[in-house]
């Protein structure tokens, strides 16, 4: 009976597909409407930590504008990613591993085949002040590569950019979820 019902139902489902093209249309574009356009981030420090930020994510088309500012840092490069999990803990643990969705190496973030949440490197000032902005097509608040809900973490040392699977940054000093924000 299952199978014969599923059966049923494709065959529903391929019927309106042929005979309404305007159909796919009408849903593509309201789910245009319902997309999210913007996410944001608030890092909160990991146990001994004092880095603090925030971190803006805005789809424009196919891309990401990436808006970061980030305090309580020691001058000089510090890895900066989107983790899988969008979770907070006392050594920042929780965050997981890379967001790689597609199952790349670690790389920079001007590589096309990298871990989706491969952003390089932040850069504090000798006042311990970091900001960024980064516009990539890589990132995505929709779609496989959404971000949302994820986490972003701030590490102690530089990405190197190619040291297998997190470029050898070292502790995690933030942690911040990827929420939907107010367009
Ligand atoms: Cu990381
Ligand atoms: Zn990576």
């Amino acid at each position: 009976m299952t199978i014969h019902r599923s059966a049923a139902t494709l065959a529903f489902c391929g019927l309106i597909g042929l005979a309404s093209p305007s159909f796919a249309e009408q849903h593509a574009d309201h789910h245009e409407g319902a997309r999210v356009t913007k996410a944001e981030a608030i890092l909160i420090p990991t146990k001994d930590s004092k880095v603090e930020g925030r971190i803006t994510f805005t789809q424009d088309g196919e891309r990401v504008k990436v808006h970061a500012v980030i305090t309580g840092l020691t001058p000089g490069l510090h890895g900066f990613h989107v983790h899988e999990y969008g979770v907070w803990s006392e050594d920042g643990m929780a965050a997981g591993g890379h967001f790689n969705p597609a199952g790349h190496p670690h790389a920079d973030v001007t590589v096309k085949e990298r871990h989706v949440g491969d952003l390089g490197n932040i850069t504090a000032d000798e006042s311990g002040k970091a900001t960024l902005d980064l516009d990539d097509a890589i990132l995505s608040l929709h779609g496989p590569h959404s971000i949302l809900g994820r986490g972003v973490v701030v590490h102690e040392k530089a990405d190197d950019l190619k040291s297998q699977p997190s470029g050898d940054a070292g502790g995690r000093l933030a942690v911040g979820t990827i929420g939907v924000s107010k367009p």
